[in-house]
């Protein structure tokens, strides 16, 4: 079976065959049908978030449930599934206070690259392939643990619920599961990518009355209109906090999103906040990255400054609940997928990703 492979940082990826092993005990063997490209895959291969290669990459995706290990009780073949790229374990101290996306295990796993024996599925000429938070939905065929395999109903296309799984689970998520951003509020989004589009139109379902978007590229900017912004800011031809605070009567936005991740789009999002305001920090930043903050304004000016992982999720019941939500109308996927590529076009389509040619590109099997 052919999978995108990372084999070295900062290289393309190359579709190649692979290997792979039958699920073991809790495992589920799924056939991928649709794989959103998302830029933490980006991050991967720029050695921003440092995993093990080599590495199938991909971690938002759909499919059909071909076969179960031992002991799975969550789904069966046939079924139709979301992948969460936060398997919980159920054991951990966040897991016992239903912080899912906050799993310890989940997170030493992710970077591990492995499954949870600590053994890969996936080999190359006998050699271990690593899979991208125990998902690589870059891939015809994967297996990964049963709490990554979230059932779905069967009437919404596969390629629409494969974006679920990462992209609008976050924005959207961090709207609601993290700010509870109230009615009548102004929210400012910077980054108006696959995730920030997300967030968009996760404020406009919240009910927010303001809804900024900010981005370097006009044409992420007029996505930004479709997908719920009231206004926009060109940041490569405006200052930020100045046009923000113009557009909420000089006190500035209740709540800021920061959906990049770089330090100094992080300390705007904090700067563009009235006080009492909270922001929220969606985007991956590398590692060592550190953000600067003014120190007095932070007990002068009351802000909350917070993040979230995964859209603070709970996968059982979040990622079916918003294909209910685009059942009703309430929620766009369709205009989300703005291209769709083979896996073999796979660098063309991080190309894309790159120069703000997509919404969210989608590698279809
Ligand atoms: N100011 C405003 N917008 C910017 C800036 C900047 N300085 N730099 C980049 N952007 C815009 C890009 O033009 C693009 O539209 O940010 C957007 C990023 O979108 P994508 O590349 O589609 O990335 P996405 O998949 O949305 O991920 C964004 O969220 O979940 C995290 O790991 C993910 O850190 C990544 C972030
Ligand atoms: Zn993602
Ligand atoms: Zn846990």
């Amino acid at each position: 079976m052919k999978a995108a492979v990372l084999f070295e940082y900062e290289q393309p990826v190359q579709t190649v065959d692979v290997e792979l092993m039958d699920p073991k005990p809790g495992e589920v063997l799924i056939k991928i049908a649709a794989a959103g490209v998302c830029h933490s895959d980006l991050h991967v291969i720029k050695a921003d978030l440092p995993l093990p290669v080599p590495i199938i990459l991909g971690h938002e995706g759909a499919g059909v449930v071909e076969a179960v290990g031992e002991g799975v009780t969550r789904v069966q073949p046939g079924d139709h599934v979301v992948l969460s790229w936060v398997p919980e374990c159920g054991e951990c101290y966040f897991c016992k206070i239903s912080r899912y996306d906050m799993c310890d295990t989940a997170a030493a796993l992710a970077i591990s690259g492995a499954q949870r024996d600590g053994t890969t599925r996936f080999s190359l000429n006998g050699e271990d392939v690593h899979q991208f938070s125990m998902t690589g939905t870059f891939a015809e065929y994967t297996t990964v643990p049963q709490e990554s395999a979230i059932p779905i109903r069967k009437d919404v296309p596969l390629e629409l619920a494969a974006l679920v799984g990462c992209g609008v689970m976050t924005g959207v998520g961090a709207v609601i599961n993290t700010a509870k951003v109230r009615p009548g509020s102004s929210v400012v989004v910077i980054g108006a990518g696959g995730v920030g589009l997300n967030v968009i139109q996760g404020a406009a379902l919240a009910g927010a009355e303001k809804i900024i978007a900010v981005d370097l590229v006009d044409g992420k900017l007029s996505l930004a209109r479709t997908f719920g912004a009231t206004h926009t800011i060109n940041a490569k031809e405006k200052d930020v906090v100045m046009s923000v605070l113009d557009y909420t009567d000089q006190l500035g936005a209740e709540y800021a999103f920061e959906v990049i991740g770089r330090p100094e789009t992080i300390a705007q999002a904090y700067n563009c906040l009235r006080k009492t305001g909270t922001a929220v920090v969606v985007g991956v930043a590398p590692p060592n990255a550190e953000v600067s903050i003014n120190a007095f304004s932070i007990p002068s000016q009351a802000k909350t400054l917070t993040g979230t992982w995964y859209g603070q999720a709970n996968p059982r019941v979040d990622l079916p609940r918003l294909l209910d939500l685009y059942k009703a109308g309430k929620l766009k996927l369709d205009e989300l997928m703005s291209k769709s590529y083979d896996l073999s076009q796979i660098n063309e389509a991080f190309q894309d990703m790159v120069d703000g040619k997509v919404a969210r590109g989608i590698i279809k099997f």
